[in-house]
């Protein structure tokens, strides 16, 4: 759980390019694997990659979003200490392949990700789904919430925004359990992009709507990737709103061992990132808001969305690394 934590030392503005670095090299790790239809050897590379590029950043970091519990993930584990051990305590949330179908059949928005914030503050979500809500910058504070029903909040988007319902396009993940919602949604008149994977690109798409279409992302997916989407608003400017959702006891104690003490609490974005955070997100496949990776004869180019709360600064950095 993230706690309140005073003066902490975070050189976020030093540590931003190094965290660029982490997943460039995650990427270009898994750009072999792109399109091969092999799930798992394309997210592999990536943790590996990452995991490494990562133990080179001088902090004392600890994984509180990772590849999943100890015992069934052997690298960047929740718990597990990462960085050369000297420098600033930070805690880590990473996805070093998000969207591993979308990159195993080249499909648009798979990403690689990490965010980096002071020790304490960010949520230490487990691996159960969240209902989420998110819209990006410009609107009053709380204008969405997770208690209106959808149709609820296409209308008062659209009112906010000044134009009619059927003018808002709401992302939604292509799933049986979103049916119901899609349905009414669809009552309204708007607009729905249902994509089949990578709700994190979608919530980043929300931030910049006027390039992606995409004005409001609701729906239930990873909590762990929820985390990561808070921190990219944080960065960009947007609102979100997540609810964890238990299946079972098991989910419920899971939720439990991570320290959560409220099951049905709704935290906002800056619940779940409560202090400054930067992150950087590579594009491993092509994206509205960030480009895939390019091979050219002789190198490999990769483009890179580094962002830092603290500025609002939000970098788009092409990388070419040669290839030999
Ligand atoms: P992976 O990269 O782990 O495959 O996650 C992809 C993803 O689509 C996430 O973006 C999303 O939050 C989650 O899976 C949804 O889960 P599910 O596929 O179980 O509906």
């Amino acid at each position: 759980m993230p706690s309140e934590t005073s003066d902490v030392v975070f050189h976020d503005r030093m540590l931003s390019l190094g965290l660029a670095r982490v997943t460039e090299a995650a990427a270009m790790a898994s750009a072999r694997l792109v399109g091969r239809g092999d799930e798992r050897a394309a997210d592999q590379a990536a943790v590996t990659a990452m995991r490494k590029q990562l133990n080179m950043l001088d902090i004392r970091g600890v994984v509180v979003i990772g590849e999943g519990e100890r015992d069934d993930a052997p690298m960047l584990y929740i718990g597990e200490e990462v960085g050369s051990g000297s420098g600033p305590e930070v805690d880590i949330a990473l996805d070093p392949l998000e969207g591993t179908t979308l990159a195993a059949k080249d499909m648009p928005n798979a990403l690689t990700l990490i965010a980096m914030a002071p020790r304490g503050t960010l949520l230490h979500a487990p691996d159960v789904y969240m209902d989420k809500l998110a819209i990006g910058p410009g609107f009053p504070e709380n204008l969405l919430s997770l208690e209106m029903s959808p149709a609820e909040r296409v209308r008062t988007l659209a009112k906010a925004r000044g134009c009619a319902p059927e003018d808002i396009t709401v992302c939604v993940l292509e799933r049986p359990r979103h049916r119901d919602m899609i349905a009414e949604l669809r009552q309204t008149g708007a607009a729905i992009r249902l994509i089949p994977d990578g709700d994190v690109a979608a919530i980043i798409h929300c931030a910049e709507s006027h390039v992606t279409g995409i004005d409001v992302y609701m729906g239930a997916g990873g909590a762990p990737e929820g985390v990561l989407a808070a921190a990219a608003l944080k960065c960009m400017g947007g609102q979100m709103w997540g609810k964890l959702l238990f299946r079972d006891s098991d989910e419920r104690e899971r939720a439990a061992n991570a320290g959560i003490a409220d099951l049905n609490r709704i935290y906002s974005r800056d619940d779940m990132v409560t202090r400054d955070v930067i992150l950087s997100a590579t594009g491993v496949t092509d994206g509205s808001v960030v480009s895939g990776m390019k091979r050219q004869p002789g190198f490999l180019e990769t483009e890179t969305l580094l962002m830092r709360s603290k500025t609002g600064s939000v970098r788009r950095m092409s990388y070419r690394n040669p290839t030999g």
